[in-house]
């Protein structure tokens, strides 16, 4: 038996990166998915592809996870197509680089919407509708070593995963005594297409490289697997932990 044999998982922004290796990983683990993804079709397609090769189904839905209606209509498809949704990977995000004196409304607002209010009112969603079937499921927020490092020049960024990590603990406590766990995984450097202009910049990567104890970036397997062993049976006691997976880089320090 595989170890989430008959589960369905709904991943936001699965159509590339971190959140594609992670559909494939909880499709190879024996869930069925409902692959989210928003102006890259191509991405979900391929995602679709792989769920099916590894011999799990899959839906694609287009949902804007800023949206309170496009997250409901995510939520209402997996039930529709499953007849539940289990597990919720909060994994879309975006950032945006500026100088904390220039960042303008808009890119506040848009950081923000994406990166917490999606993951706030999609997980309100998910919960309504466990509850009234008097279920529980597994939420698993991908928030980033930014939940907790400082990161210049990208004050939105911070300011929003700092509030995943909040909005994570909380609910561990407010939602435990009905089943649900909530935790987060928290990427260091991975590559994905987030980091092209660093990974396109050979001088700031080598400094970064510099300062991660296991010599490279991440990989998208490297974080999937994590979330496949919090969404699976054996993390059943784990609830209100972030999980840093950064290569040590985190708790990386040098003099000069
Ligand atoms: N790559 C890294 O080094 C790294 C490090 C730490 C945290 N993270 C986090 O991992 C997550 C995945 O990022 P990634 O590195 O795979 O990059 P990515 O750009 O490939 O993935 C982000 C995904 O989110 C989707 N998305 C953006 N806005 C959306 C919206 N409004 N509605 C639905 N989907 C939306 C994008 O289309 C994309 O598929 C993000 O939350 C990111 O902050 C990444």
């Amino acid at each position: 038996m595989k170890r989430l044999e008959n589960r369905v998982a709904v991943v936001t922004g699965s159509s590339s990166g971190i959140g594609q290796t992670i559909a494939q990983k909880l499709a190879e683990e024996g869930a069925h998915l409902v692959i989210d993804y928003i102006g890259h079709r191509e991405g979900a397609d391929e995602t679709l592809r792989m769920v099916q090769a590894a011999g799990a189904k899959g839906i694609i839905v287009q949902a804007d996870v800023s949206k309170l209606d496009a997250v409901k209509e995510l939520i209402d498809q997996g039930w529709s197509a499953f007849g539940s949704v289990d597990i919720l990977v909060n994994n879309a995000g975006m950032e945006k680089r500026a100088a904390f004196v220039d960042v303008t409304e808009e890119e506040y607002d848009q950081v923000l919407a994406v990166n917490l209010k999606g993951p706030f009112f999609l997980t309100q969603v998910f919960v309504q509708r466990l509850r009234s079937a008097k279920k529980s499921g597994r939420i698993i927020n991908i928030s980033s070593v930014h939940e907790d490092m400082a990161f210049p020049n990208f004050s939105t960024y911070c300011a929003s995963k700092g509030g995943v990590r909040m909005l994570m603990r909380d609910l561990a406590v407010e939602l435990g005594p009905e089943g649900f766990t909530v935790n987060n995984v928290a990427p260091g450097a991975i590559v994905t297409p987030i980091n092209k202009s660093l990974l396109d910049d050979k001088p700031k990567l080598n400094a970064l490289l510099a300062n991660i104890p296991l010599g490279r970036l991440g990989t998208t397997d490297d974080v999937a697997n994590l979330v496949a062993f919090l969404a699976s049976d054996e993390a059943a006691y784990v609830n209100g932990a972030t999980y840093t997976i950064d290569g040590g880089l985190s708790r990386s320090y040098h003099e000069q």
